[in-house]
């Protein structure tokens, strides 16, 4: 009898089996789930899948975004606010449930630097020179998105950025190319992990696809007059480079290419990026950003800007609602292809599938203290924020401070601040998660040294009443510690500014204090490079800490200390006036280079801080590069080698940057690239051997206006350090 049932139930089971669509079926590829499923849907089905609502509070006082109260259950995306996955859950049931195919919603959310253990802001990420340390952070942030119910990032932000009054420069890793493309690299591979359906990945998505770093007078959603040549050289290769390491997703931008809007634009959407490139995932508009088509002056209505940014190849439409009023006519009057729906709707499903979904809809619910700020996850953030601060200037060793100095005071509008250390773009992040930078001088100073402390002035305005106290404490105190910065709405979106420099109440403080006499430490919080012109004559040290996330004050307490000897480098010039912008250090090269020719009269030429700046506590001397060889030809790879010194009393960080220049060329080149780079502790006295390979294609080639690698014979130069050596490629 048992055996009988037991016959019974596996044929059951196999029946079952066997009518399981196959979509549902989680042993079959994802194509051909993908395959299926596309061809069970109708069409208003596909044409919801196109879509995405928000659900939950927005707090992006650019995004004035109405919550859909009444969320059809087919519905294809959700930007999810409210970070709750017991409402994940109960969306995703009715979606699951109610949807007549039992399809997922994709709930995707901006986990910027970080989720509710926030982590340094990306341009200061980009300091630390460790993409592997921001790997980590990603995948912590990642763990933390989906255990609150969030399946997609809109991050990492790739724009190449040049000048600092955007206030975006914060979001992304600098001017350079090559540092974009490595560290937007690190950070797809941290939050997606080797495989997406990994419990703990989440799906990126880079943005804003394409020339936004461009943004005309450095003003927000602008313009953007990017020439095919600076397309190819300069705002394309870090997309490039997160598309090859498998970017599940990419956000069309809210700029105008040279009259073609980012978000309409076949050229980079289709032609570029899914024809040259094979990208299979999807395109996800920005927020409106088809809406903004018409304000953008190339469509006359939505319904036009839906249908050229679709026909473009804008896969999803977030928020504008757009799509899903328009498809059906469109499509209806033959203006949209069914056959484009019906590709445009795999690649949504395909990231569905391969994010595991239809498998695992759910989100597991664990206590909120499970979730979030676990002691590794603080100290990987703790470390990032180490690595990523930058000592931009340490007059006679004003740092680390003496053992003679037995009282700070500690002044400043940052100084006890706790809500601006997290920098735009953390939304989760709470300020009392925070050590401000005072409680860090309190844990690493305890018993040891006095701490004095004022507030001295706000972060702008005229209020001079607070300089009276602040100089009375700096004349009891051995040095003083004056932390200045940017409030952090002053940077992120929309948040442009016309001069970078610190507002006049905060340089009139430092004015004030200077008259005391003792040596001053400004410390500075911000999402930008500032104008220091005024600042630095009357700073002894300065200390970059940008907005660091959790983490606070305590890595600055470290390196105040020398607990932390600092290693952070610029990935992005600070130009010494506003008045110099744009400045980078892979210009082209010009004209007339020589005595200042051509240059500003009334200011400097040089700005205050290139990029790859910064300081130790320790030296570090460069030996002389050596060559494998002084010629090569094109199929040939050249090792260049060289060892690094520390010659001083402590251990070290150094990132090596290394360079190529090429001289002569059919199109002329920066004055430098960056290539390749390498971070590596050396002890006190100690030396490690740095070593960069040169492959001819990879790395001395150049792109044309069509993206065509041209690779020419003749001169080259590599450069470390402040050494230049010459060698030739053959053909
Ligand atoms: C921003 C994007 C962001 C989106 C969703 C837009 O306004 O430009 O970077 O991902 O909003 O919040």
């Amino acid at each position: 009898m048992k055996k009988i049932c037991l016959i019974l139930i596996m044929a059951s089971v196999k029946v079952c089996f066997g009518q399981l669509p196959l979509y549902k079926q989680k042993a079959a590829s994802v194509e051909a789930r993908v395959k299926d499923l596309v061809g069970r849907m109708t069409l208003e089905e596909k044409i919801l899948q196109l879509n995405q609502y928000t659900l939950g509070e927005n707090t992006n006082k650019n995004n004035i975004g109405d919550e859909t109260k009444v969320l059809p259950p087919g519905i294809g995306s959700l930007i999810f606010f409210s970070a709750d996955p017991v409402q994940r859950n109960l969306v995703q049931k009715k979606a699951m449930e109610q949807s007549r195919l039992g399809i997922p919603i994709l709930f995707g959310f901006d986990v910027i630097h970080g989720f509710r253990t926030v982590y340094p802001i990306s341009l200061a990420q980009a300091c630390s020179w460790n993409p592997a340390l921001v790997t980590e952070n990603c995948s912590v942030a990642a763990k933390e998105a989906v255990l609150s119910g969030i399946d997609w990032t809109f991050s990492p932000m790739i724009d190449v950025a040049r000048d600092p009054r955007w206030g975006r420069v914060s979001e992304g890793y600098g001017e350079d190319p090559y540092a974009n493309a490595i560290f937007g690299v690190a950070t797809v591979k941290g939050y997606q992990g080797n495989n997406l359906s990994n419990p703990y990945s989440i799906a990126a998505c880079l943005k804003h696809y394409v020339g936004y770093g461009m943004s005309e007078g450095g003003r927000d959603y602008r313009y953007s007059d990017v020439s095919a040549q600076s397309l190819w050289e300069t705002y394309l290769p870090p997309y490039e480079a997160c598309i090859k390491a498998g970017a599940a997703t990419v956000m069309s931008a809210f700029n105008d290419i040279s009259g073609v809007p980012a978000s309409a634009n076949h050229y980079t959407l289709t032609d570029i990026l899914k024809k040259r490139w094979g990208h299979d995932g999807f395109v996800i508009s920005d927020w409106d950003a088809i809406e903004q088509l018409i304000y953008q002056g190339v469509a006359k209505d939505k319904k036009e800007a839906g249908l050229k940014a679709f026909l473009s190849g804008v896969e999803m439409d977030m928020r504008d609602n757009i799509y899903f009023e328009n498809f059906k006519q469109l499509i209806a009057e033959k203006k949209i292809p069914v056959s484009l729906v019906d590709e445009s709707v795999a690649r949504v499903l395909r990231v569905k599938f391969r994010l595991g979904l239809f498998d695992e809809p759910y989100t597991t619910i664990m206590p909120e203290k499970d979730r979030y700020l676990q002691p590794e996850s603080k100290a990987l953030a703790a470390k990032l924020a180490e690595e990523s601060v930058v000592l931009l200037k340490n007059k006679k060793n004003t740092l680390p401070l003496a053992g003679s100095i037995k009282s700070i005071a500690v002044i400043g509008p940052m100084a006890k601040d706790t809500n601006n250390l997290l920098g735009s773009w953390s939304f989760n992040g709470r300020p009392a998660d925070v050590e401000s930078i005072y409680k860090g001088l309190e844990n690493e100073f305890a018993n040891k040294l006095q701490l004095n402390y004022a507030k001295g002035s706000g972060f702008e305005g005229t209020d001079e009443s607070g300089f009276a106290e602040a100089v009375s404490i700096a004349n009891q105190s051995d040095v003083i510690l004056l932390c200045l910065g940017e409030m952090k709405t002053w940077s992120g979106e929309s948040a442009s500014r016309s001069s970078i420099a610190l507002p006049s109440i905060q340089e009139k403080l430092l004015v004030e204090l200077k008259k005391t006499g003792k040596p001053i430490v400004l410390v500075l919080s911000n999402g930008r490079p500032l104008e220091l012109a005024r600042v630095e004559p009357l700073a002894d040290a300065i200390v970059e800490l940008w907005q660091p996330g959790v983490a606070g004050g305590t890595p600055l307490a470290g390196i105040l200390s020398g607990r932390v000897n600092p290693s952070g480098k610029l990935p992005i010039t600070f130009p010494l006036t506003t008045g110099q912008i744009p400045t980078y250090y892979n210009m082209r090269q010009s004209a007339r280079p020589f005595d200042k020719m051509g240059d500003y009269q009334d200011i400097a030429t040089e700005p205050l801080y290139w990029f790859g700046h910064g300081l130790s506590y320790t030296s570090f001397e460069y030996g002389t590069p050596k060559l494998s060889a002084q010629k090569i030809n094109k199929s040939q790879e050249l090792t260049v080698e060289v060892t690094v010194k520390n010659t001083g009393g402590v251990k070290g960080k150094e990132a090596v940057l290394w360079y190529v220049s090429d001289p002569a060329a059919s199109i002329s080149r920066p004055v430098k690239e960056l290539k390749f780079f390498e971070k590596k502790e050396i002890g006190a006295g100690a030396s490690a051997v740095f070593t960069f390979t040169i492959n001819p294609m990879r790395d001395l080639s150049f792109p044309d206006a069509t993206g065509k690698r041209i690779l020419e014979s003749g001169d080259f130069y590599v450069q470390v350090g402040n050494q230049k050596i010459k060698f030739e490629l053959v053909d």
